[in-house]
């Protein structure tokens, strides 16, 4: 039987984030806190996570490496985490029908929107993680956003059904341990995710953030460190981080 690890769930916190960064010590190894609502939900680039009440999974999940089933982890690899919990939402969200790609690094959408972001907070121990809490915001019920979110979806648009929320977060939960704890205790691989990485292989728009012009290229694939790897028609190759490029959807 597999061993079920506990969720937490809140009523109201700032983020779910900082919940746990808290009380670090007083939750268990895979174990989650979710919230019905974040006060000051926390996004990507400094930006606020915004959920309406009640109707999305906003959680957070604890990650303590070299304990129980997590092993010790190079903070050289702590780009395996991503991977890890982008294929774990992808294999819950497959079991719901709604077939979505992994937009790096994080970003989940279905179709051209997104329907979920991570924040994966990692802390480092000299060479090695010592714990990562990694943040996850799927819109399951959400059906109206604000204007300013760019792209937003959610699993009712997507499949016109209503979730509860509370048995659907088990079913995540599951997922999410159990693509962590395999894909962290095998070889490394980039292959999972990048079979389901949003636009690779095909030649889109591109923006450097560095002066702002716009290219086309395709991409090709992750290196171990996660930087994204493209090539123009000119069959040149490049190498991006985070905030160096921006997609035009
Ligand atoms: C993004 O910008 O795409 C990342 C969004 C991450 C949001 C989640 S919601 C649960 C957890 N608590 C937070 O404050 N942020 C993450």
């Amino acid at each position: 039987m597999t061993q079920r690890m506990p969720i937490l769930w809140l009523d109201e916190t700032d983020s779910t984030q900082n919940e746990l960064a808290r009380h670090i010590s007083d939750y268990d190894n895979l174990s989650v806190v979710a919230a019905r609502l974040q006060t000051a939900g926390r996004g990507q680039r400094g930006n606020k996570w915004l959920a309406s009440k009640g109707k999305n999974l906003t959680f957070s999940m604890l990650l303590k490496f070299g304990q129980g089933p997590l092993p010790i982890l190079r903070a050289s690899d702590q780009f395996r985490i991503t991977k890890a919990a982008t294929l774990g939402v992808l294999s819950y969200l497959d079991s719901t029908g709604i077939e979505c790609m992994i937009k790096w690094p994080n970003d989940i959408y279905h179709r051209n929107k997104k329907i979920c972001g991570m924040l994966i907070e990692n802390v480092l121990d000299g060479n090695n993680v010592s714990y990562s809490i990694a943040g996850i915001g799927l819109n399951v019920n959400q059906r109206e956003f604000p204007i300013n979110l760019i792209n937003p979806t959610s699993m009712s648009l997507a499949s016109g059904k209503e979730y509860d929320l509370e048995s659907e977060m088990e079913k995540l939960h599951v997922c999410l341990r159990d693509s962590i704890v395999s894909n962290l205790n095998a070889d490394d691989d980039s292959s999972s995710y990048e079979g389901r990485l949003y636009r690779k292989g095909e030649f889109h728009e591109y923006v450097r953030c560095s002066d702002g012009t716009s290219f086309e290229a395709m991409i090709t694939g992750v290196d171990k460190s996660g930087l994204l790897e493209v090539r123009n028609r000119k069959g040149e190759r490049e190498k991006f981080a985070f905030k160096e490029i921006s997609y035009i959807i």
